[in-house]
């Protein structure tokens, strides 16, 4: 049987940014995938726009171009195509 922690593990919320997880960590993704680090904390992302998925890689700091987030903002074509 696993040893009981003498605290919380503890996960710290970054406002528009990841999650601070103290490691080490197994993440299972929607998908079933297995993601393991045994860093001291790990940043996991929130946004979905990191290229190292679950790990977050600052991408969240970028500016969103919100024109293509929205297809209503989007100029038509020549055929009427957003
Ligand atoms: S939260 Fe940092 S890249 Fe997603």
């Amino acid at each position: 049987m696993p040893k009981t922690p003498e605290r919380p593990r503890r996960v710290r919320m970054e406002r528009n940014g990841p999650l601070l997880v103290e490691g080490p960590v197994e993440v299972i993704g929607d998908d079933g995938s297995v993601h393991v680090s045994r860093r001291f904390t790990v940043a996991l992302c929130t946004c979905r726009r990191s290229r190292t998925y679950p790990w977050c890689d600052t991408s969240h700091r970028r500016r969103r171009n919100p024109a293509a987030d929205s297809p209503s903002d989007r100029t038509p074509d020549t055929e009427g195509n957003a």
